[in-house]
């Protein structure tokens, strides 16, 4: 149905009345007020995907309605001039339908290659007359061997998406508008298959999702149960195209993976494929992946993000399967940095945590932060392994690295700095942590 016909379409079931019923249901009457449920031709959800090496490539994902022709990505280096629209590269998406339920759209994507580290790019996506605006974003610096990396990292969001998780991930961006990645650490929703809650997701996101790459791990929330076995949200991979170089098992497809940005490995790690892996095989490819990934580690720092945290903010909240996969994992190759979510809560630790089947005093120099953005909140009790512990507030976090120091701040959502500490690595010795409020 081409532009003229789907308004003529619209105006007879108005007139009709036909709408007139429908616009008592919340849903509906989200999609009434611009919120982008409807796809249409204009290009919507348009978000930056993290690639391996993002020095010289992104991935950028978008939707737009099942009518729209062929999809293209318009991009050149970023020129203030705005003339620069004449003269750039042209690159065909990839459009895959996405069916499902009463959704009947187009997920497109590209990733882009051969880019030139450190450089401002301009982008848009669409086709003639339905373009996205002209989006901005820097490719990383060029792998060296001393780190320098700045990014945002955000618990779940899962509740309260647009009316409150909206104002925590645009003050982070405030916060931190060079941020060169934005780690979501699982639960970006409530229900995993409601199609109004992704929408509520792009939208509180806006252009922040657009403009700066994104690296998201699933949490349970992004599971559902239908037949008692845990399933991926059917929009996971085909909104999200995260890298490939995870484990070869289609269960951890999207959720395994690791980027090398500006000195740093981030690895993602799948704990609900752990906690309720459907076989020993699945958490056994994941574990012996992981063993890989950091044995062949070149970087200077090593961050993993992941959903279940090993330690929690209460007592009976308790994820020992992941603990006991992972931790000895973690020690043994002394990771320094695991971002978690889970538990609607704010704490972080390290110096009270030892190493596992290490002496009683030994320690395992992680630091280890669990975190919420949306407005689903747990209480919290005193943990033997946190030196900071917080309830009832909605925090983002930020992270410095530079050379061999690491400096984490934890905001509220008004912008007050909450929590501070930093992170000292000195070669052959365990990372040293200096609080820092
Ligand atoms: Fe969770």
């Amino acid at each position: 149905m081409n532009k003229i016909a789907r308004r003529s379409f619209l105006s007879r079931t108005i007139k009709m009345g036909v709408l007139l019923p429908v616009m008592a249901s919340p849903a509906k009457l989200l999609a009434a007020n611009g919120n982008d449920q409807i796809a249409t031709d204009i290009p919507d959800r348009v978000i930056l995907t993290i690639t391996p090496d993002p020095s010289t490539s992104i991935t950028i994902n978008w939707r737009n309605s099942n009518q729209t022709e062929a999809s293209i990505v318009e991009y050149t280096i970023a020129d203030a001039h705005p003339e620069f629209v004449a003269n750039v590269n042209k690159v065909n998406a990839t459009a895959k339908p996405f069916k499902y339920d009463k959704i009947n759209t187009v997920n497109n994507r590209v990733t882009i290659s051969n880019l030139t580290p450190d450089t401002l790019y301009d982008y848009r996506v669409g086709k003639e007359n339905a373009w996205s605006e002209w989006f901005q974003f820097r490719t990383a610096k060029s792998n060296t061997a001393t780190a320098k990396l700045s990014f945002i990292y955000l618990g779940d969001a899962q509740v309260g998406i647009k009316p409150l998780w909206s104002r925590v991930i645009r003050k982070a961006y405030a916060t931190m508008p060079d941020a060169q990645l934005i780690i979501h650490a699982g639960d970006l929703v409530n229900r995993a298959n409601e199609d109004n809650e992704w929408a509520d997701w792009f939208a509180a996101g806006g252009y922040i999702h657009a403009s700066t790459p994104t690296l998201m791990t699933p949490g349970n929330h992004e599971y559902t149960h239908e037949d008692g076995k845990p399933h991926l949200s059917v929009f996971w991979n085909e909104q999200f195209a995260l890298p490939t170089n995870g484990p070869d098992d289609t269960l951890l497809k999207g959720s395994c993976y690791y980027t090398d940005i500006q000195g740093v490995r981030i690895i993602s790690l799948n704990t609900q494929m752990i906690e309720e892996a459907p076989n020993e095989g699945c958490i056994g490819r994941q574990v012996a992946w992981l063993h890989q990934v950091l044995k062949q580690n070149n970087q200077q720092w090593t961050c993993v993000v992941m959903h279940h945290p090993i330690y929690s903010t209460k007592k009976g909240r308790d994820n020992k399967k992941a603990r006991e996969h992972l931790k000895p994992i973690f020690d043994q190759y002394g990771v320094d940095l695991v971002l978690q979510g889970h538990d609607h809560a704010y704490a972080r630790g390290m110096n009270k945590v030892s190493l596992t089947n290490g002496a009683a005093d030994s320690r395992s120099g992680t630091v280890y932060v669990v975190s919420v953005s949306g407005s689903k909140m747990y209480e919290t009790e005193p943990m033997e392994w946190a030196d900071v512990i917080g309830s009832h507030l909605q925090v983002y976090q930020t992270i410095n690295i530079d050379n061999n120091m690491l400096s984490f701040k934890a905001y509220l959502a008004t912008g007050e700095l909450f929590d501070a500490f930093d992170l000292v690595k000195a070669k052959g010795k365990q990372n040293e942590l200096i609080n820092k409020k």
